[in-house]
């Protein structure tokens, strides 16, 4: 039995598997434009109701994020990247919350 072909085909899936993996060449990346949403950080480590601490509603949320607002000795709340979307933490964890 001729066994060439064989042998050519389980080099070149190895010389592929090799590239892709280096990132060379191909690119099995089939959504490269997925953001990930970021997760509260503790904005009060000191208080136990602190703004990112529960999910009350968007609204509230949204009080700080509709435009962005300097928080004096906090910094700056960034203005929301998106259009409104319901339930906040969803996508936005709370902190020390795991999927
Ligand atoms: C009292 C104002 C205020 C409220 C209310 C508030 N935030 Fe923030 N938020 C901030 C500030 C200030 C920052 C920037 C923190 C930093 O730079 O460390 C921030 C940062 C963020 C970020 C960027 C990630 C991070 O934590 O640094 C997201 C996302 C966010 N807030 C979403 C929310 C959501 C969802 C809610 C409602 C549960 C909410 N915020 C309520 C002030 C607020
Ligand atoms: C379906 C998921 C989803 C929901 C629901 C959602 N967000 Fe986001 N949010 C994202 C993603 C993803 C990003 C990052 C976008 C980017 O980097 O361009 C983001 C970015 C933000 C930012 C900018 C953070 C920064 O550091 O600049 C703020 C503020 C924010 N969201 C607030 C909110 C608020 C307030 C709500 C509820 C009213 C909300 N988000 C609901 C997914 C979500």
């Amino acid at each position: 039995m001729n066994r060439l072909p064989v042998i050519i085909i389980i080099t070149s899936v190895g010389i592929f598997t090799v590239l892709s993996v280096c990132g060379i060449g191909v690119n099995f990346n089939l959504a490269p434009d997925i953001k990930v949403p970021p997760p509260l950080s503790d904005l009060f480590p000191n208080q136990d109701e602190g703004p990112h601490q529960e999910f009350k509603s968007e609204k509230e949320c949204l009080v700080c994020h509709q435009t962005g607002v300097e928080i004096p000795n906090i910094g700056n709340s960034p203005k929301i990247k998106h259009e409104y979307r319901r339930n906040c933490t969803s996508c936005h964890l709370l902190p020390g919350a795991q999927i």
